[in-house]
């Protein structure tokens, strides 16, 4: 009984913990995806405060705000004159989702 409290206590202590560690992983990733492992990069395209970058053949992307699904289907499927990226695994898609839903705007 004393040692099962002890340890929710410990769990509920670590996992945010965990997650926010996650979370500062993905959005480090997602930075670099944006600027260097996307072929062609995000930036070359799009404005995007945060990276630094000022693309300007692409919607600018700190007005626009997308959540994380819009980014995660515009970099998967393509979108008008956007290609598909076809070079990213699926973790970087996913980071390059978190980290552009998370900044835009935020400059
Ligand atoms: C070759 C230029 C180019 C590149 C590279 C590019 N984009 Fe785009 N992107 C565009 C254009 C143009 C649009 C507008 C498409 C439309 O609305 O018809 C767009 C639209 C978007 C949208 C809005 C989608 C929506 O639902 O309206 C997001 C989000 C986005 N791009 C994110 C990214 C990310 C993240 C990357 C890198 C992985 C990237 N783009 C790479 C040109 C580009």
């Amino acid at each position: 009984m004393r040692l099962s409290g002890l340890l929710m206590l410990t769990l509920g202590f670590i996992a945010p913990l965990v997650s926010a560690h996650a979370d500062e992983a993905a959005m480090a990733l997602g930075k670099k995806v944006f600027l260097e492992i996307s072929s062609p990069q995000c930036a070359l395209c799009h404005t995007l405060a945060d990276a630094g970058a000022s693309g300007a053949v692409g919607p600018v992307l700190d007005e626009l705000k997308p959540t994380a699904d819009r980014v995660r289907t515009a970099v998967t499927k393509g979108i008008g004159p956007m290609p598909a990226n076809t070079i990213l695994t699926r973790e970087q898609v996913e980071a390059v989702a978190i980290y552009v839903s998370t900044v835009a705007g935020a400059k």
